[in-house]
C-alpha cells in the first residue's frame, strides 16, 4: 500500500480516543509515533498493546517539536491532546486555555516552521452549546456554554486562519459522545477521574460503585433525562484514517460531526447495561448537572458523503458490551 512509509505523529496517542486511532493507523499500514505527556495517557497501551513508538513530552516543549519535526519524516499530525473535564474548564479555565489552546498553537506553529501542513483535529459537538434544532448539523451556530467547548471553538478558529496565510490543510472533527472501546479488547476508555455516563454504569455493575447518578429527571424528553448520541470509539477511529486519507490525496479543510444520527436518553443507556451485563445496577435520581444540554445529536451526513465514513457499531448494545468486555478486564 502507497501509505506504508508515511509517518504519522500522534498528539495525545496514549488517551481514549487517540490510541483507538493509533490501532486504526497501524492497521492502516502507517508508521506512528505517538507525542504524550501521561497525565492522564496510559504507557501501557502504546508499548504493550499498541507497540509504537512513545515520546513522552509536551506539544508545550517547542524545542522538542522542532527537533521532531527536523529529524523525522512528518508529514501529518493527528491532535488528540487536550483537557476534556467540562466541569473542571467552569472552576479552572485558565488551566484550558493554556493547554487546549496555547500549546495547540504552540504546535501549529511549529508544524508551519517545519513545513508540515496536514492536521487532524479532536473537536467536539461541545462547540455547539445548546442546539436550536437536532440533529445538529456542521453549519448549525457555534456557542459554547463552558470554557472546554470554547477552547475547541479557538483552535478550529485558529485552524481556518491558518489555512489562509499559511496554507495549513485541517480536517476538523466533532464528536459527538465518544464510546465503547476496541471489539477485541485490546484497548479501552481509562479516565481517572471518570465522569461519563457508560463507564460509571459499568463501574457500578461491576460493583465498583454502589450507584448510578441521574442527573435530572425533568428534561423535556420523553423520559426525562437528557439524551446523546453515543458514537463507538473505534467507527471515530476509523473516521480518522479516512480524514487523513482525505487530506493526503490534496483535500482542502473540512470540517465534519461524528456521531450515529440518534440519541438515547440517561435511563435507556441503564437499562441496557443491565441487559448486556445481567446485573442489577441501582439508581439515585438527582438534580440536574448544570451545563447538560437536554438533547445532543449529530448529523454526520457529510463525513458519509465526503469521506464515505459508515459507523460499523452503530447500536447502543455493542457500545456497551465492548465497554463492558475491556472494563472487566482493565479493573477486575
Ligand atoms: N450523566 C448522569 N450521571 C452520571 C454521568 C452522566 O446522569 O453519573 C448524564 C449527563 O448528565 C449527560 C449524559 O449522562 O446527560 C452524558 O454525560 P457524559 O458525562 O457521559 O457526557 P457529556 O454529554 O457531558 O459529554 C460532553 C460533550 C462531549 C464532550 C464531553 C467531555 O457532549 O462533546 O462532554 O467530557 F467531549
Amino acid at each position: 500500500m502507497s501509505s506504508a512509509k508515511t509517518t504519522i505523529l500522534v498528539t495525545g496517542g496514549a488517551g481514549y480516543i487517540g490510541s483507538h486511532t493509533v490501532l486504526a493507523l497501524k492497521q492502516a499500514g502507517y508508521e506512528v509515533i505517538v507525542l504524550d505527556n501521561l497525565v492522564y495517557g496510559h504507557q501501557d497501551l502504546v508499548e504493550k498493546v499498541l507497540q509504537v513508538e512513545l515520546i513522552i513530552g509536551d506539544i508545550s516543549d517547542r524545542s522538542l517539536l522542532d527537533n521532531l519535526f527536523q529529524n523525522r519524516n512528518i508529514t501529518a499530525v493527528m491532535h488528540f491532546s487536550a483537557y476534556a473535564y467540562v466541569g473542571e474548564s467552569v472552576k479552572e479555565p485558565a488551566k484550558y486555555y493554556n493547554n487546549n489552546v496555547v500549546a495547540t498553537l504552540n504546535l501549529l506553529e511549529a508544524m508551519q516552521a517545519a513545513g508540515i501542513n496536514k492536521f487532524v483535529f479532536s473537536s467536539t459537538c461541545a462547540t455547539y452549546g445548546v442546539p436550536d434544532v437536532v440533529p445538529i448539523t456542521e453549519e448549525h451556530p457555534q456557542n459554547p456554554i463552558n470554557p472546554y467547548g470554547a477552547t475547541k471553538l479557538m483552535v478550529e478558529r485558529i485552524l481556518a486562519d491558518f489555512d489562509v496565510a499559511y496554507n495549513l490543510k485541517s480536517v476538523r472533527f466533532r464528536y459527538f459522545n465518544a464510546a465503547g472501546a476496541d471489539p477485541e479488547g485490546r484497548l479501552g476508555e481509562d479516565h481517572t477521574p471518570e465522569t461519563h455516563l457508560i463507564p460509571l454504569v459499568i463501574f457500578t455493575a461491576l460493583g465498583k460503585r454502589d450507584s448510578i447518578s441521574i442527573f435530572g429527571n425533568d428534561y423535556p424528553t420523553p423520559d426525562g433525562t437528557c439524551i446523546r448520541d453515543y458514537i463507538h470509539v473505534t467507527d471515530l477511529a476509523d473516521a480518522h484514517v479516512l480524514g487523513l486519507e482525505y487530506l493526503l490525496k490534496g483535500g482542502n479543510s473540512e470540517v465534519f460531526n461524528l456521531g450515529n444520527g440518534h440519541g438515547f436518553s440517561v435511563k435507556k443507556v441503564i437499562e441496557t447495561t443491565k441487559q448486556v451485563t445481567g446485573k442489577d445496577i441501582k439508581i439515585v435520581e438527582c438534580d440536574r448537572r448544570p451545563g447538560d444540554p437536554p438533547v445532543l445529536i449529530g448529523s454526520a451526513k457529510k463525513a458519509t458523503t465526503i469521506l464515505g465514513w459508515q459507523p460499523q457499531y452503530s447500536s447502543l448494545e455493542d457500545i456497551i458490551a465492548h465497554a463492558w468486555q475491556w472494563h472487566q478486564k482493565r479493573h477486575n
